[in-house]
């Protein structure tokens, strides 16, 4: 393996500077990072990722100074929202800045950007002066990253460094949300930040354009998969349809008797449940079961950005 694994900020500083990659700790999940400014280096995280240049990529800001050079809209509720949510898992699609390449946004004219709420990214951001385009550090398609290991396993070939911030708290992405021309704003992707802590401050949310192409492939099925076949409902039904097979379940806060069962969080908390959903989907990846069969979640706090990855993940394969 040619990455290292460290705690070294001012080193991945020097890389960044360099126009090299570094993966990055964040809230949510590890980002691969590049000098969003840097063509080249964008380039190179498309390059490592596998990912299609159809996908743009997210910006993440240490500050004010740096949105400034990122965005070239700044509605009212956009001022709202940041207040309230970042440093956070939300991310404001908006008009973008002409020196952002065309790259970062797939030539779109709008820009994904979020300020992370990680000690060592903040103090990064802070000290490289340019933000940092940084997709997940997964390969394009595969579940998300939420430990320096999980990045070192799948990406650890390609990248010379991995900034090691521990495990991730928050263990889903960000919210995207995005003002529409019309008026209002709509949800590009479910995440950290819940719905209802957004509604009140931007009205109801809507829900994915009807037509079009997908405006945030994170928004395609089939994303976020592991290897093995995912199935979402009841778990008594799907029990009885893979009698004798080897099955993996992911269950809220019950355990359910099968060959492997992981329960995300005994107390029934939605949160800590989010936080471990890829680091068990990763391991079951990884386990001799067959097939990996997940409960349906509370559809409401972070229970919907969990049953959002697990629909997508199960939408893979069947
Ligand atoms: O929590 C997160 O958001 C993590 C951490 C690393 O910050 N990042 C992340 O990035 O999940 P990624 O690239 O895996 O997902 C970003 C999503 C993609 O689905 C992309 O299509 C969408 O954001 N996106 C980026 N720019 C966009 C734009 N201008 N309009 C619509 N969607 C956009
Ligand atoms: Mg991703």
């Amino acid at each position: 393996m040619k990455a290292v694994i460290g705690g070294d900020v001012s080193h991945a500083v020097e890389l960044l500077r360099a126009g090299e990659l570094v993966a990055i700790p964040t809230e949510t999940v590890y980002g691969l990072a590049a000098n969003a400014f840097d063509p080249r280096a964008v380039l190179r995280v498309f390059e490592v990722k596998d990912r299609p240049a159809f996908d743009p990529l997210i910006v993440h800001i240490g500050d004010r100074v740096q949105l400034e050079r990122v965005v070239a809209a700044w509605p009212r509720e956009a001022e709202a929202l940041a207040r309230m949510f970042w440093p956070g898992p939300l991310t404001l699609v908006l008009p973008r800045h002409p020196d952002i390449p065309d790259l970062v946004t797939s030539g779109a004219d709008t820009v994904a950007v979020r300020m992370p709420d990680h000690p060592q990214t903040r103090e990064l951001l802070h000290a490289t002066g340019f933000p940092l385009a940084a997709p997940s550090a997964n390969p394009f398609g595969y579940v998300s990253p939420t430990s320096a290991w999980h990045v070192a396993q799948q990406l650890g070939d390609r990248i010379p460094y991995i900034l090691d911030g521990g495990p991730c708290g928050v263990g889903v992405e960000s919210t995207i949300v995005a003002p529409l021309p019309e008026g209002g704003w709509e949800l590009l992707r479910p995440g950290g930040i819940p719905v209802e802590r957004i509604e009140p401050l931007v009205g109801e949310l809507a829900y994915r354009r009807k037509v079009g192409p997908p405006v945030a492939p994170g928004m395609l099925s089939g994303h976020y998969a592991p290897r093995k076949p995912v199935h979402v409902g009841d778990l008594t039904k799907l029990a009885r349809r893979f009698q004798g097979r080897r099955t993996a379940m992911i269950c809220f806060h019950q355990e359910h008797p099968a060959f492997r069962c992981e329960v995300l969080s005994p107390s029934g908390d939605l949160a800590e449940a989010a936080m471990h959903l890829f680091a068990v989907l990763r391991e079951l990846d990884e386990s001799p079961c067959e097939v990996i069969l997940a409960e349906e979640f509370p559809e409401e706090g972070l229970g919907r950005a969990i049953n959002d990855r697990l629909r997508r993940a199960s939408a893979a394969r069947t």
